[in-house]
């Protein structure tokens, strides 16, 4: 089913296409370094960051203050409908994007132990899917966008005009996501990091509803052995290759 955005209503499909087109789409599992390398193309490219992530980290923040229980799809839908999440996508002049529930800011909550347990149970919920979706269109309908997230390609933008599928084997996954819990102060053992990501990849491959996939038009990068910088020069690189412009304009 397509969606037609209110503030999309006078644009005819033509233009809103184009808008489309100038989108980066970047999916792949967790901890293959999609944040980094997609701020990084964001602020090369001077388009908008989107983190699609933290708008699901976000309500799952809500979930376990609330408690909701996360095995219930009818209370997860309500939770979805009731709850205002508002994500301030990063400039290219600041690529932090900052993240509101119901107008109080959770953005040093997203990454939390207890938060990564937690968030893909609720990205399972098919009506908390919806809800993002229609959110994350909108959020991209502008153009000039780097969206990161599992079904960006696949599901969210499918126009979007260049897709990449970023991942990394699970043991430098699980080493890198590791580094930065133990660098925020978090003290946890690598292995349960690695389970943590492997269950995580279970749950988010095997979904009914938008599950990561790669889509077949996406230019597969593993980084197991890459630095970002050169990963970044990759994106940037086929980027302009497919036609999108290096900087936004004006
Ligand atoms: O940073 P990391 O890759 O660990 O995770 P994230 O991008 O913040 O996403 C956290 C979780 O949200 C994922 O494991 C998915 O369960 C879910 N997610 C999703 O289902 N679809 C998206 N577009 C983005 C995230």
């Amino acid at each position: 089913m397509e969606i037609y955005l209110s503030n999309m209503k006078n644009m005819s499909r033509d233009n809103q296409l184009a808008k489309l087109r100038n989108v980066i789409a970047i999916d792949g599992p967790a901890g293959a370094g999609k944040s980094t390398v997609a701020r990084e193309v964001a602020h090369r490219m001077q388009y908008v960051y989107l983190d699609t992530g933290a708008m699901y980290r976000a309500l799952t923040v809500r979930a376990l203050q609330e408690p909701v229980d996360l095995t219930e799809e009818a209370a997860l839908a309500q939770l979805a409908a009731r709850t205002d999440i508002e994500l301030r996508p990063g400039t290219y002049e600041d690529s932090r994007v900052r993240v509101f529930v119901d107008q109080k800011e959770v953005t040093d909550q997203l990454r939390t132990p207890e938060v990564n347990e937690a968030v893909s149970y609720v990205a399972q919920s098919p009506a908390v899917r919806h809800h993002m979706k229609v959110q994350q269109r909108q959020l991209a309908s502008a153009g000039w966008v780097v969206a990161e997230g599992r079904d960006i390609a696949s599901h969210v933008l499918p126009e979007a005009g260049c897709k990449i599928f970023l991942t990394a084997s699970l043991e430098e996954r699980a080493r890198r996501r590791w580094e930065e819990l133990r660098a925020a102060g978090y003290q946890v053992h690598k292995e349960t990091v690695q389970e943590n990501l492997r269950q995580r990849d279970r749950i988010d491959s095997e979904r009914k509803v938008a599950p990561l996939v790669r889509v077949p038009d996406a230019y597969m990068i593993d980084s197991s052995c890459l630095t970002i910088e050169q990963v970044v020069e990759m994106v940037v690189e086929y980027c302009k290759r497919g036609g999108l412009s290096a900087i936004r304009p004006g």
